[in-house]
């Protein structure tokens, strides 16, 4: 498994802004929104197929290149919080379907339960996924939103997770159940606590967003 942190300076300021206990919740959604941004268009970098062709453009024929139209991109936002990283992925991709998981983790077990789940049957052959989910702590959701959608149809090398913190034991449990799958992650932090929080992290990124 491979972990990508974008070296980027705008990156670095949105999660400064989002790490910072006085940052308003609009402010902090709208922070998050940049971050997913920013994170999606590197994590599309090499992994959009394009295709080639000719326009004629006011001045004259053209070369051109698009993303491919007949490979599927589909986002996959972990409600409550993934819904604010993923505000304008649909945005900046051309063509995409959104389809909801709802996952909550127990705040004693850790355990993660789906409550919501509008995935399809199965993904659209050589469909490309991004999972959008901000915080990967103890990384018992994002492994279970993982598997549902292998389980849809989809290798580990067509997901992306996109995240904006990401911490060791997440890691580690992704890269153990699916070998070759890509991450971006906007920062890593060191540990999380025996709440199952992320430290120093953000805090509870579903409330910070939405109240
Ligand atoms: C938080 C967070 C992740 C998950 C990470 O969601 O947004 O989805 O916990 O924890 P894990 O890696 O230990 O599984 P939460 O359950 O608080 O839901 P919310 O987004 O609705 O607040």
């Amino acid at each position: 498994m491979l972990v990508f942190v974008p070296p980027h300076p705008l990156i670095k300021h949105w999660i400064s802004v989002l790490r910072n206990e006085e940052t308003p919740c609009p402010i902090f959604r709208n922070a998050m929104a940049e971050l997913g941004r920013l994170l999606i268009y590197e994590a599309s970098r090499d992994f959009l197929p394009t295709i080639t062709g000719e326009i004629q453009s006011p001045r004259g024929a053209a070369s051109v290149e698009f993303v491919d139209p007949r490979e599927p991109i589909a986002i996959v936002p972990i409600l409550r919080a993934g819904l604010a990283l993923a505000e304008h992925a649909s945005s900046i991709l051309p063509a995409t379907n959104t389809y909801h998981l709802g996952i909550s983790r127990d705040e004693e077990t850790l355990q993660p339960t789906v409550y919501l789940n509008k995935l399809p049957k199965k993904f659209p052959e050589g469909a490309r996924v991004f999972v959008v989910d901000p915080m990967l702590a103890t990384g018992g959701t994002v492994v279970a939103a993982v598997q549902l959608i292998k389980n849809r149809g989809v290798d580990n090398k067509q997901i992306k997770v996109i995240s904006a913190v990401a911490a060791p034991p997440a890691l580690q449990k992704l890269s153990e159940n699916f070998p070759g799958l890509h991450v971006y992650a906007g920062i890593l932090d060191p540990s999380i606590n025996d709440k199952g929080f992320i430290m120093p992290g953000l805090g509870d990124a579903g409330d910070r967003s939405f109240g």
